[in-house]
């Protein structure tokens, strides 16, 4: 059923439920219980409030999302629908509450940076494999979480390399934690799986030029990288982090590359506005900044805030470096990626994954 009830009504006391708290391991596992670390944690509880809330949206919109999602429906129609329940029930209001980036439904070969732009008429296939990521925010504080959906039991094995990899990546991230042994571990389990595919046997492989990331407030791609594979940064996770572990298994040849049509964009860490020169561009760079300053945008939201011929004005943006586009990313035709996403808190205390539900 669609998600009428605001979260404010549905928590009138204006507390959020918890994610699934972990006990850090070995010489960490004191902190538990450890006072000191507690008392830290009193200063940020409404900062983890906000987490929880938007948390909590994302957990609501999904399951709907997946009584929803089926062969023959419109990929347009899944990603308003996510939409359009989170803006109802976070209460959507410009940059305070509401969607840090569009609702992504790339599908197949499609890992990315998909989502469906004005006019697309593109149909769910019986033997699609569908990614499902989309982010929630409130005051700032994102979620970034998603699952993969397929309705042939062919690919089973692949969506389970993928949860597999990504609670590896979960269950390894920690304070103090090495990225580098973090993308080794979730290698080893994504490539301990095999699918079989029309009659031959594949090992299934990481892609590995995506990766997790740390979260900022407002910034979905804040600070440290987690690649998915060997050999990354010799760095640790800290205390007070936030980051979305995510992991794409493919059947391709676990690479991707930008594909056309793109549609998802964000303005520039460094806009250059003086460079700008068309009124249209200029007034259309205004709007993007009140409306979804660091955050990304996509075509469909242009068209909705009745920005007429929205195209000829995001062009010269683009080209002046003022906005950045994010093509789709894609592994090779014919092959099939799935991914799982989870958000995860460094609490002082232990590991909380915000995103957590009954669900992945
Ligand atoms: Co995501
Ligand atoms: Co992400």
């Amino acid at each position: 059923m669609y998600p009428t009830v605001t979260l404010d009504e549905q928590f009138p006391s204006g507390k959020f439920p918890l994610g699934v708290v972990c006990e850090y391991g070995g010489e960490y596992s004191h902190r538990m219980s450890s006072q000191s670390h507690k008392e830290k944690e009193g200063y940020s509880e409404e900062e983890y409030n906000c987490f929880r809330k938007a948390a909590e949206c994302h957990r609501e919109v999904r399951h709907y999302a997946q009584t929803i999602l089926r062969p023959g429906m419109k990929y347009m129609t899944l990603a308003t629908e996510v939409e359009n329940a989170i803006r109802r029930i976070i209460k959507a209001n410009k940059l305070d509450a509401g969607i840090p980036f569009p609702c992504g439904c790339s599908f197949n070969n499609c890992a990315a940076h998909f989502t469906p732009n004005p006019g697309d008429d593109k149909v769910v296939h019986k033997g699609d494999v569908i990614k499902v990521d989309f982010g929630t925010q409130f005051k700032g504080y994102l979620i970034d979480s998603a699952f993969t959906v397929a309705f042939d039991p062919v690919f089973d094995n692949l969506l389970l390399a993928a949860k597999e990899a990504t609670m590896t990546g979960v269950k390894e991230a920690g304070i103090d934690a090495r990225i580098d042994e973090i993308g080794e571990k979730i290698q080893e389990t994504m490539e301990s799986h095999e699918i079989e595919l029309k009659g031959k046997t594949l090992k299934v492989r990481c892609v590995k030029n995506l990766e997790g990331h740390q979260i900022g407030r407002y910034k979905i791609h804040a600070g440290k990288p987690v690649p998915i594979v060997k050999g990354g940064p010799q760095e640790k996770m800290l205390e007070g982090e936030v980051y979305a572990i995510e992991t794409f298994g493919s059947t391709g040849r676990g690479y991707v590359t930008d594909d056309v049509d793109c549609s998802h964009y964000m303005m520039s860490s460094e806009p250059r506005h003086g460079s700008v020169r068309n009124t249209r561009s200029k007034f259309l760079l205004k709007l993007i900044e009140e409306n979804f300053s660091t955050m990304a945008f996509c075509r469909r939201w242009l068209q909705d805030m009745e920005f007429d011929k929205h195209y000829s004005a995001l062009k010269p943006l683009v080209d002046a470096g003022a906005v950045d586009p994010y093509p789709p990313l894609c592994d090779l035709p014919g092959s099939y990626v799935a991914q799982f996403e989870h958000t995860i808190m460094l609490r002082p205390t232990c590991k909380e994954i915000l995103s957590a539900g009954e669900d992945y």
